[in-house]
């Protein structure tokens, strides 16, 4: 079984955060959203893993390298520009060759891990060419959705319908047999402009395939905006342990599940967990409440966050209190005393700033 993990696409839903990163390496708990995929495919024994990349593609190859850390090969799959996730498939023909393979979308976060899915999908009847992971939703209009028969058999899949056929929308995670080539061939692109994978399994039904699906009953956040990041980041950060590597001083609490990375440090300050603190960022005359992740070297001085992910290298100085907010990579955000009191900005395009 190869893997087949997605990481181009464009990430307009998170920007600015996405004008310089790719969304796939935006971290949740301090850790990047696609090392959660990479992880889950190393855990279910997948070692042989192709990653599409696009636009962002550098970066994404600096941060997984040859995915020796996770006991894989990785190799990289450029696409020339986002024509959809059959498309995807399409360009890594060569790579997958015959085998099977579990595509999963770089941007999805799942509870449970691909274990169980993929040693099922190992022991299928033949004449299974591929399965589905549907959970239900209250917005379907927003996924892939499908409709099944009695036996849970795969009937009808639409992508983002207005009227949906059902509440069971596609996750990020498909089990193929090389049948899916003839599929990801055969079909033409959507209204928009992609070549829909929803699609490809369409014809895979209309051509006498068998598709099963499996409904999944942990939790699943398609990241790709600021509240399911958010949402991704508080169910992350309660499976942590409490790990104090770094230096509290005396004067200092920290409460419960809590992780202060090596070379942090808190001084005269409260970190309510879960929370976590990243290596080298200094906590000083602070709060930092429940559901906060903290990335490495940032400074956060006579302040209170909370419910909040910082990336590396940002401040927050003076500030009563930061909520619900995702603030980027070397972003100052600052109490200023220079008159006239007033806001002053120096904003990146596409920024959002909901000031009390
Ligand atoms: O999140 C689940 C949904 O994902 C499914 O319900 C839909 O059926 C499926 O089409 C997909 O919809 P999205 O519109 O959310 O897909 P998105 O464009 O966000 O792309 C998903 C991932 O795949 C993301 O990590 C970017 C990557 N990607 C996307 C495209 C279109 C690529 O690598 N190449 C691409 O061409």
């Amino acid at each position: 079984m190869k893997g087949l993990i997605l990481a181009g696409g464009e990430g307009t839903r998170l920007r600015p955060i996405t004008y310089t990163s790719a969304k796939q390496l935006v971290p949740v708990a301090n850790k990047p959203i696609l090392f959660y995929g990479l992880e889950a495919m190393a855990n279910a024994g997948v070692q042989d893993v192709g990653i599409v990349i696009g636009a962002t593609g550098d970066e994404v190859r600096a941060a997984v390298g040859t995915g020796e850390q996770w006991g894989m090969h990785v190799t990289y799959l450029p696409q020339e520009a986002p024509l959809g996730l059959a498309h995807c498939v399409l360009i890594a023909q060569d790579f997958l060759g015959d085998d099977d393979f579990v595509m999963y979308l770089g941007d999805n976060l799942l509870e449970g891990g691909l274990s169980d899915l993929v040693s099922s999908f190992a022991h299928r009847p033949a004449e299974v060419a591929a399965t589905i992971l549907l959970t239900k939703v209250p917005d379907p209009q927003r996924f892939g959705v499908a409709e099944l028969d009695n036996r849970g058999e795969v009937v009808r899949l639409v992508e983002k319908p207005e009227v949906p056929p059902s509440d069971l929308a596609l996750m990020g995670v498909y089990l193929f047999d090389k049948r899916i080539h003839g599929a990801v061939r055969a079909i033409r692109p959507s209204a928009r402009g992609e070549l829909e994978i929803t699609d490809a399994i369409q014809w895979l039904v209309d051509n006498g395939e068998r598709v099963q699906s499996l409904i999944h009953d942990g939790w699943w956040i398609d990241t790709g905006k600021l509240t399911p990041l958010l949402e991704a980041n508080r169910l992350i950060l309660e499976t942590l342990d409490r790990r104090i590597d770094g230096t509290v001083d005396a004067a200092s609490r920290i409460e419960g599940r809590v992780v202060i990375e090596q070379g942090a440090t808190v001084t005269r300050s409260v970190v309510r967990g879960p929370a976590v603190i990243g290596a080298g960022t200094e906590v000083v005359d602070s709060y930092i409440g429940p559901f906060s992740a903290v990335a490495e070297q940032c400074r956060i001085v006579d302040s209170e966050v909370e419910h909040a992910v910082l990336l590396r290298d940002s401040q927050v100085i003076g500030i009563r209190r930061v909520i619900d907010s995702l603030i980027g990579k070397r972003s100052i955000v600052q109490k200023s005393d220079l008159l006239p009191q007033a806001v002053r900005l120096m904003l990146g395009d596409d920024s959002q700033l909901d000031l009390p």
